[in-house]
């Protein structure tokens, strides 16, 4: 072997050498970005959907209150039912008078529990609010209420409060029961309030809000 052939026999074993290392480090980048690069192809559940099951679950547990307690109950906001089977009392003075929550007082109380969790926040509110705390506020929910009173559908929207990106969404409170319109109607409040409305059978009464946090927005 002569001096150059030896000469390039050591630069070879070199860049073999320095390829392999090269290689690994290749590797092991492209394993450790691995579990990133999954995160962001796995599939994610739309926002739109995402709003339609917590809703789902929020209607479900609020008529499921209304039917299987407050309607056997044997009183409502001081009137005797004839079906009531529980001596108990479902009235909005719940805490003064030893009753129980009336169903919107219910959703009210869960919504305040899971707000605090800081995830998402669900509220009950309309035009003709009893409650204060049911107003609407917000450009989306002063103008997303009145298309769906309006159209009796859903509404969807993207909104940003204090810089932070929301995807909110809006569905209707139909009023499904006789007794809905009746006691929201003789109701001091609303009679004070809103002497000139007058609540019908299957009219938007209100609209229950949820708002969903997007990240990285
Ligand atoms: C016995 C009386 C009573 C009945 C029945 C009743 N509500 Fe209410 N509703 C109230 C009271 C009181 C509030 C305020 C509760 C609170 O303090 O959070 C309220 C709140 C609401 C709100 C939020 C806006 C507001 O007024 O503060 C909506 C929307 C609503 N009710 C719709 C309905 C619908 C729809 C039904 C029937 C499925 C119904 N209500 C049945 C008494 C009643």
């Amino acid at each position: 072997m002569t001096l150059v052939d030896r000469w390039m026999s050591t630069i070879r074993t070199r860049t073999v050498a320095f390829m392999a290392i090269i290689m690994a480090v290749a590797i092991t980048a492209i394993s450790c970005s691995s579990s990133g690069t999954t995160a962001t192809t796995t599939p994610g559940i739309a926002p739109e959907m995402v709003v339609d099951y917590i809703h789902t679950v929020l209607e479900a547990d609020r008529t499921a209150y209304t039917k299987h307690v407050v309607n056997r109950s044997k009183t409502l906001e001081g009137k005797s039912k004839e079906d009531g089977v529980l001596t108990i009392e479902a009235t909005e003075g719940w805490q003064q008078a030893d009753g129980i929550p009336l169903p919107a007082q219910m959703f009210r109380l869960g919504s305040e529990i899971a707000n605090e969790a800081g995830f998402f926040t669900y509220n009950l509110i309309s035009p003709w609010y009893i409650n204060d705390s049911h107003a609407p506020k917000g450009e989306f929910e002063e103008v997303a209420i009145e298309t769906m009173i309006e159209t009796g559908e859903p509404v969807k929207d993207y909104q940003e409060i204090g810089g932070q990106s929301y995807f909110s969404a809006m569905y209707p409170d139909v009023a499904v029961a006789e007794a809905c319109v009746s006691c929201h109607n003789t109701h001091p409040v609303h009679l004070e309030r809103y002497p000139d409305k007058t609540f019908v059978m299957d009219e938007v009464m209100g609209g229950i809000v949820i708002n969903i946090p997007l990240e990285g927005a």
